[in-house]
């Protein structure tokens, strides 16, 4: 059986396409290189020593996506990743991110609706939930008005893929991410963000190595411990295996629902104070950073209760925070040249 990951020479989608292929799926990997780069392939034959079949596809034209169908006819279970996801660009410009978002997704339940069975790992985002009343966040706690037309893309794709399950032999999980970081401890792969970095964790490595003069910390009067906001940084490499198991458990029919929601995070929440106190601690790099306003959209604090990930998916995070923090200043070296 081959696996199809979309989005799979992106940040998440590249860790994961190794550990598929670490327990032995055959991959093929769609991507529009919009975000990312051909390199990434020889990452991650550098790591498993096997490149993945590769397809340069816009998800948004409807025939492509049908050509490829017809290519490969023995995938039946998708991974996918491929979407717009910087929150800002998304208030700027909504009609790109529900064109792209929501169109690549339709497109490929259409074409896997025809199957007699297939397997659909959907990638979602604990933005859903907003900010939830209670922590940590379990998969009951409600879905709130997204906080921007980013966040609107995952409810109501996760609201499609429902839909569609009803009437097809589409089996799916939709994982909802908390905050991914960090890199492959081989250095051969990890976050390469285009232009300034949107997330606090690259934008602190980029700060650390001299890219960037100085981090701002959005906002220091949150009611949190020390005032600045707390979320649940997973390592990527956890949030990859993942995944896996969550396909694993589809292919196996495991699957106690045609859909079902599972959040990926550690269950441990940090402030943005204790990512760069642990950040200099790991790297040995005093930070330059100054504390500025709030930035609109944020919540103040989220983090995931992992219970059901961990007796239900039969998954958990195993990486520390320093792990990824770690991992991801080795990478942001590496890239530099330093
Ligand atoms: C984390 C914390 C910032 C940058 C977003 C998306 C989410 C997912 C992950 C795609 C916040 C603070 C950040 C900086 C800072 N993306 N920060 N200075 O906003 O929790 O989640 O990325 O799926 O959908 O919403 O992540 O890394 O941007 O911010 O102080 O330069 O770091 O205020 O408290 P966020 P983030």
């Amino acid at each position: 059986m081959k696996i199809l990951v979309t989005g799979g020479l992106g940040f998440i989608g590249s860790h994961t396409v190794v550990e598929l292929q670490n327990v032995g799926f055959d991959v093929v990997v769609i991507d529009d290189l919009s975000n990312s780069s051909l390199d990434v392939l020889n990452g991650i034959e550098a790591i498993t020593g096997k490149k993945p079949d590769f397809e340069k596809i816009d998800l948004r034209e409807k025939q492509a996506v049908k050509d490829f169908f017809v290519k490969y006819t023995d995938v039946t279970g998708v991974i996918h990743f491929a979407a717009s996801k910087a929150v800002g660009e998304s208030v700027e410009n909504p009609l790109l991110y529900y064109e792209n978002n929501i169109g690549s997704l339709v497109y490929l339940l259409q074409e896997l609706q025809k199957k007699q069975e297939s397997h659909f790992i959907f990638s979602s985002s604990c933005t859903v939930y907003g900010q939830a009343e209670k922590m940590p966040i379990t998969e009951e706690a409600p879905i709130q008005g997204a906080m921007s037309p980013y966040g609107n893309t995952k409810q109501i794709g996760e609201e499609i893929i429902k839909d569609v399950a009803k009437v097809s032999g589409i089996n799916s999980v939709l994982l909802r991410y908390f905050n991914p970081v960090g890199a492959h401890p081989s250095v051969n792969i990890g976050e390469l963000p285009l232009g300034v970095p949107l997330n606090l964790v690259p934008f602190i490595t980029q700060t650390a190595i001299g890219i960037r003069e100085q981090l701002s910390v959005f906002g220091s009067d949150y009611q949190t411990t020390d005032g600045t906001c707390v979320r649940d940084y997973i390592h990527v490499v956890d949030l990859a295996k993942a995944h896996v198991t969550a396909l694993q458990r589809l292919i196996d029919k495991k699957n106690a629902e045609k859909v079902e929601v599972f959040n990926l995070g550690t269950g441990t929440g940090n402030s943005v104070l204790e990512v760069i106190n642990a950040f200099e601690k790991v790297s040995g790099q005093k930070l330059n950073y100054k504390i500025v306003d709030r930035r609109a959209g944020d919540v103040t604090e989220a983090y995931a209760d992992t219970t059901k990930a961990n007796n239900i998916l039969g998954w958990k995070a195993e990486l520390s925070l320093d792990d990824a923090l770690a991992s991801a200043w080795k990478w942001e070296q590496k890239v530099r040249g330093k």
